[in-house]
């Protein structure tokens, strides 16, 4: 069974997902990862990143992997906490655009995710890497809500810096932001953790049932 779990940035995705995946036992996919790491690999190079496809060409000769910890690694290094830092977090949107960069993510995207059970996490999961998942979810929250969630993972940076980058991350990534029709919204902003975990956990035994 594939469970998608798309959403803007901050609206509680990876939480969520890592929960779900450990309670039901199920593997965890983070796609944001692949594109952060790559972004990581790019910049690391000093590849120019509007080169569409020189970035294509990185992003298959250098796949990202995960290893048994879920610990993120490209061309021999782990990136797991580097992947996460600001610049990284500015610059991804970029790398992200680009339609022959999003072919070849896709596609392993769609590799890692067949082999069994899954929740794979994104913007597009639902919609296009993988639309025949038996349960889509997509969370949302309020953008100052999000923009303090942020806050509690990037200690380094102000909150007018921060609601800045979420802005022009909600506004680049819109585009592959659509939920698919099938999906089911569900909003973060008042919930605990473990209840959105409930909901979710609720959807794939009803779907495990029919
Ligand atoms: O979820 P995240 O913040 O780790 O995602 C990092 C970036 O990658 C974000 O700008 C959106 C992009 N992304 C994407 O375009 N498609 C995905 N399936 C996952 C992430």
């Amino acid at each position: 069974m594939i469970v998608a779990i798309d959403g803007p940035a901050g609206a509680g995705k990876s939480t969520v997902a890592r929960a779900l995946a450990e309670r039901l036992g199920f593997r965890y996919l983070d796609t944001g990862a692949m594109y952060r790491a790559l972004t990581w690999l790019a910049m690391r190079e000093g590849t120019d990143l509007g080169n569409e496809t020189a970035l294509a060409t990185i992003a298959r000769s250098e796949p990202v992997t995960f290893d048994a910890n879920d610990r993120v690694w490209i061309a021999g290094t782990d990136v797991t906490a580097s992947i996460r830092k600001t610049d990284i977090d500015r610059m991804v949107p970029v790398v992200a655009r680009h339609p022959a960069v999003r072919e070849v993510m896709r596609e392993r995207q769609r590799q890692l995710g067949r082999e069994g059970d899954v929740v794979i996490e994104g913007r597009d999961i639902g919609t296009v890497v993988a639309p025949e998942a038996e349960v889509k979810v997509y969370l949302v929250a309020d953008r100052d809500e999000r923009a303090k969630r942020r806050m509690a993972d990037r200690p380094g940076i102000g909150a007018d810096a921060l609601a800045t980058d979420l802005k022009f991350r909600d506004e680049s990534d819109a585009e592959r932001m659509q939920p698919a029709e099938d999906a089911i919204e569900i909003d973060t902003t008042h919930l605990q953790v473990d209840d959105v975990v409930d909901r979710i956990e609720a959807l794939v035994h009803e779907r495990t049932a029919v």
